[in-house]
């Protein structure tokens, strides 16, 4: 087992961030609801305790607190934001809400070099979001720096091991994040960097391997980057024994599937199963507009159609999905937490107990970004690992309105020509996603010497790290010519093309 940093998630946006920089940092980190108890806690033997930022205010009265034995394990244990704060009031000091609340870019200044701050600057710019501040310090603690409104912006209690920072180290915007990060892990909680994914990969085969025996397992594949390193692995561990299923729901973009079947019988020659149940599903969605009532009712055909597929194969045992740790980590239900509150509708574990096959989640422990690498050292395509994120309700959620076969006819055909001028102009990679949405709204336009009145193309490309965020694409002008030129000219059923200009949020990325 590698040595393990917790996280205690306090409802803050950026929890899973700061258990992603341990992990770049070659540390493992598990993030764990804010009042796990301290027994619970040892039963891992963590090297050193994070306390996220979070929404909550350390002077209401419900404030989120943690088991107080926390403080009495002898583990370093470092603040961030309201996790300063906390330990500041829980320690014997006092918070107190500030006028001048920060939020944004702000200086630093050292105070007392060393420490969590070795080989860092005097004065760098960090990244702030608070209300309160700690206006007296704990016993024991002394400030190592301070910001324009904060004479305690960095804290420590060296003795103990207890640090706290008012800012966020772990956003990008904050220069030398990393190293204090780094420093928490290196130089205060002694840990290792023990945490390779090479090593998760050997462990993960053999552990499959041992769990499964010569039993068969089934793999529900969607060609994403997800289930296809799930299927590398399992088909590296028990080959043969592997059984892929493949839906065909009618709600894939053109050529998915014949790309998937290729993408499968060049890298894992395993069994694959496909299955077309697109009249099924496009039957069950007619007349249906209300998104969340397409989600459901896509959602339960797949179940279905997955269910009899699992009957007709016969004598599996286990069933194994693409679950990532993201999935896992419960949302802690705070008020003004954003991870609380996304939409509930993501496919999470969607397969149905009654099935009574034995879950195998080879990826449960992984972020995204260590799936890709995952993936790479299997020698899996760039193009796989790389590609955008494609909802499992497919098309559905991006024609408004009802789901037809022509409409998904002419959305298929014009985001066909968006992806491939996309990477025509080399801007794919740059994307965090980029489609097409087709609008049920007619509008008139001149073809030649004819009118038409045809339906609209709206164009959506973001720029995200998470999918939490998202900020619209500012696409080359020529390339959103020849986009709108070709949709245009091309396909039939579309005579406008807008661009959408919105940012998540308020918005979402989907229109649906
Ligand atoms: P939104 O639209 O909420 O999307 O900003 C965030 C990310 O989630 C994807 N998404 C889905 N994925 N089933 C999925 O598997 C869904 O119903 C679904 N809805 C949105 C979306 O593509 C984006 O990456």
């Amino acid at each position: 087992m590698p040595q393990t940093i917790i996280v205690l998630d306090f409802g803050s946006q950026y929890t899973q961030v700061i258990a992603r920089r341990i992990r770049e940092s070659n540390v493992f980190s598990k993030v764990l609801p804010f009042d796990t108890p301290v027994k619970q806690l040892e039963r891992l033997s963590p090297s050193g305790i994070i306390l996220s930022g979070g929404p909550a205010s350390v002077l209401a009265k419900d404030a989120p607190k943690p088991d107080p034995a926390l403080f009495r394990m002898g583990l370093p244990v470092l603040g961030i934001c309201y996790g300063l704060q906390l330990m500041g009031n829980m320690l014997g000091g006092k918070a107190e809400s500030s006028d001048l609340r920060e939020y944004g870019r702000g200086e630093l200044k050292t105070i007392r070099k060393g420490g969590l701050f070795e080989g860092l600057p005097p004065k760098f710019i960090v990244w702030n979001s608070h209300g309160d501040r700690l206006s007296k310090l704990p016993k024991g603690f002394r400030a190592v720096a301070s910001s324009e409104n904060s004479e305690f912006a960095a804290i420590e209690d060296p003795k103990r091991r207890f640090y706290g920072l008012q800012f966020h180290p772990e956003v990008e915007h904050t220069d030398g994040g990393r190293e204090l990060i780094h420093n928490f892990l290196r130089n205060i909680c002694e840990c290792k960097a023990d945490w390779r994914l090479d090593d998760f990969t050997k462990k993960t085969i053999l552990d499959i391997r041992d769990v499964v025996g010569d039993k068969r397992v089934l793999l529900g594949l969607s060609g994403g980057v997800d289930s296809s390193v799930a299927a590398g692995l399992l088909h590296r561990a028990i080959g043969e024994n592997l059984t892929c299923v493949f839906v065909d729901n009618g709600l894939l973009r053109l050529n998915e599937r014949s790309e998937v079947e290729q993408l499968f019988s060049d890298n894992f020659p395993s069994r694959l199963k496909v299955i077309n149940a697109s009249s099924l599903f496009l039957k069950r969605l007619k007349g249906v507009s209300d998104p969340e009532r397409k989600r459901k009712i896509i959602g339960k055909t797949f179940i279905e159609v997955f269910d009899d597929a699992v009957k007709s194969i016969g004598c599996v045992e286990f069933l194994a999905q693409g679950t990532l740790y993201p999935d896992v980590i419960e949302s802690i239900p705070i008020a003004g937490n954003p991870a609380a509150v996304i939409k509930s509708h993501h496919n999470v574990g969607g397969l149905p107990k009654k099935m009574k096959l034995k879950l195998i989640e080879p990826l449960r422990e992984l972020f995204k970004d260590e799936v890709r690498e995952v993936g790479l050292g299997l020698g899996l395509p760039k193009d796989v690992l790389y590609r955008h994120p494609f909802p499992g309700p497919g098309l559905a959620v991006r024609i408004i309105g009802e789901v037809t076969r022509a409409r998904l006819r002419v959305l298929r055909e014009a985001d066909a020509i968006f992806q491939e001028e996309l990477f025509n102009s080399r801007q794919y990679y740059k994307l965090w996603q980029a489609f097409c949405v087709f609008l049920p709204v007619r509008s008139v336009g001149v073809m030649g010497d004819e009118r038409t009145y045809d339906n609209v193309i709206a164009i959506r490309a973001v720029t995200s790290s998470d999918a939490m965020t998202a900020d619209w694409a500012k696409l080359p002008d020529k390339l959103l010519r020849t986009v709108s030129n070709r949709i245009i000219n091309e396909v039939k059923g579309a005579n406008r093309v807008v661009y959408d200009v919105s940012s998540k949020p308020p918005s979402t990325i989907e229109w649906e």
